[in-house]
């Protein structure tokens, strides 16, 4: 079959490093194509450069067989490209209609005023044609994660697009939104247009891509039909070798009681949430999008406040009214939204990671520069930050790149007490056995850790108990080794299991 879009022998120098180097990638009508590699692998790239929001340094682009040039974003919407982008482009301050139209704003013919009765009512049917629930007129700031990402889906949809990409679509989704968004692309696939899907997860890729490309290190590796090869193939192709890619976790002799939370509630968010966190422990967290787990743990580390309810470190009560609070007692948390609350994104790798403990290394108030570099060196290395250098601005990193800094940046603080929200999140299988073991080794040395986690193999992998929330609730407190998927799903869906007894 014909390509609807052909790119040959893309190349693309950015300072310092070949992020493509000749690629090719074929794209055809009625099919889900999955672009798949590790973190830095130059995905995005590609896509940027689909996109019009980079040039290529050589290669051309053909559509429909005809070369293109696509000199600016404008130029690929209007031939039919429309991309959801890994990192988000929305406007906090505008509404979930404003957004959506922006950039093809509808206009009324005669008077040329804009049409905004005529773009509400189109954003409120592909709403309803998505069954989604979310208001037009709330400011996206406002909206949870999964939210601004289905209405970053529902904007790629709002052009007529004949060809649609997605950037690691479901990296913020969990399970029954996942769901929603296949159907979304066996919609579009049924009316011929074309789909670049890019994802970490193979569940994804096995579940809804019909073929595949593989990059690596800004090179193509290969091609194939999805249903015909082996994730153990596709594995090779993207890392070189073969891989273990569970981690198994080390079992860890647990400690005393650090942390200690007893029915805490927040009036219509979460109610008489109550758990105990020891040393050595990995407690996960499994739930729905919207169950409450991050608002529970942001009352934790003093991001939000409780409306009543006890928190008790090593055996205090306290009151943890901002987050210095709660980093004065140990305790840490890596945001799930890297974007928002995680990393400032124009400054530097080193300048984010030794952000939070700025004051302990100013001595005489002058800044120990060497020491910083050491810190910076030691994290960046142990979370194998793929950059040309630490003084690399953070929002020039590959997305799962910048994923590493936030925890490097908590993990340079040396907790102990660690709340991670969603840790591997757009990270590659090579670098999340890697994260994952590393994971376990700081729970070895006493640390004591909250994991909030969609995945189902990596909770039941990585926690020595699992508490699963479903709207603003506890309804389950597992053990793994008794669990399985079911049970975790079932209970993150509200059917309440009998709580284990400690
Ligand atoms: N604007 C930029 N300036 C400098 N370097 C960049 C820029 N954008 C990307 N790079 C570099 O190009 C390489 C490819 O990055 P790209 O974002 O395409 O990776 P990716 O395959 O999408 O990875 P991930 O899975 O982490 O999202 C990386 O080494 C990255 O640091
Ligand atoms: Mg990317």
């Amino acid at each position: 079959m014909q390509s609807v879009l052909e790119c040959r022998r893309i190349t693309k120098y950015f300072p310092g490093i070949k992020a493509l180097d000749e690629v090719d990638f074929n794209i055809r009508p009625g099919e889900v194509h999955a672009l798949i590699g590790e973190n830095g692998a130059g995905k995005s790239t590609l896509v940027k450069i689909i996109t019009g929001i980079h040039q290529p340094d050589s290669g051309v682009i053909l559509q429909n067989g005809e070369p293109v040039e696509f000199r600016n974003p404008i130029a690929s919407q209007l031939a039919g490209i429309a991309a959801i982008h890994q990192e988000a482009t929305m406007f906090p301050e505008l509404s979930v209609t404003e957004n959506i139209y922006m950039g093809h704003h509808l206009a009324r013919r005669a008077s040329r005023l804009l049409d905004w009765k005529g773009m509400k009512l189109k954003t409120r049917s592909l709403l309803e044609k998505l069954e989604l629930e979310i208001n037009l007129d709330t400011k996206v700031k406002d909206l949870s994660v999964a939210q601004r990402h289905m209405v970053e889906i529902v904007k790629a949809l709002s052009v007529d697009a004949k060809i649609v990409i997605m950037d690691e679509p479901t990296s913020a989704l969990s399970l029954r939104e996942v769901e929603d968004l296949y159907k979304i692309i066996r919609q579009l696939k049924a009316t011929g247009q074309a789909i670049v899907f890019i994802s970490h997860k193979f569940e994804d890729i096995y579940e809804i891509a019909d073929y595949f490309t593989v990059l690596r290190d800004g090179r193509y590796i290969g091609e194939g039909k999805v249903s015909e090869t082996e994730v153990d193939e596709i594995v090779r192709m993207m890392v070189g070798r073969s891989l273990d890619q569970m981690f198994p976790k080390t079992k860890v002799q647990l400690g005393d009681t650090i942390l200690k939370i007893e029915g805490l509630s927040k009036t219509g968010i979460f109610k008489d949430i109550s758990f105990d966190l020891h040393r050595g422990e990995i407690l996960g967290f499994f739930g729905l999008v919207g169950a409450g787990r991050s608002e529970v743990m942001q009352a934790v580390f003093g991001i939000d406040t409780a409306t009543s309810g006890k928190i008790s470190v090593k055996g205090t009560e306290l009151s943890i009214t901002s987050p210095p609070v709660a980093m004065d007692r140990g305790i840490a948390y890596v945001p799930e939204d890297r974007q928002i609350q995680g990393t400032i994104l124009d400054m530097s790798i080193q300048d984010n990671i030794t952000l939070p403990i700025v004051d302990k290394l100013a001595s005489y108030s002058l800044l120990n520069f060497q020491k910083e570099g050491e810190i910076t060196r030691e994290f960046g290395e142990r979370m194998e930050i793929k950059t040309s250098g630490w003084t690399q601005a953070v929002n020039s990193l590959s997305g799962g790149n910048q994923q590493k800094v936030v925890l490097a940046k908590w993990l340079a603080t040396h907790p102990e007490i660690l709340i991670m929200d969603e840790p591997t999140k757009g990270i590659d299988v090579a670098t999340k056995a890697r994260v994952h073991e590393f994971i376990s080794q700081l729970a070895a040395e006493g640390l004591a850790i909250i994991l909030i986690s969609s995945e189902i193999p990596e909770i039941l992998g990585m926690a020595d108990r699992i508490v699963v929330m479903h709207e603003g609730k506890i309804t389950a407190c597992l053990n793994p080794s008794e669990a399985d998927s079911e049970t975790l799903v079932k209970a993150a869906m509200g059917n309440l299991l009998p709580q284990e007894s400690e």
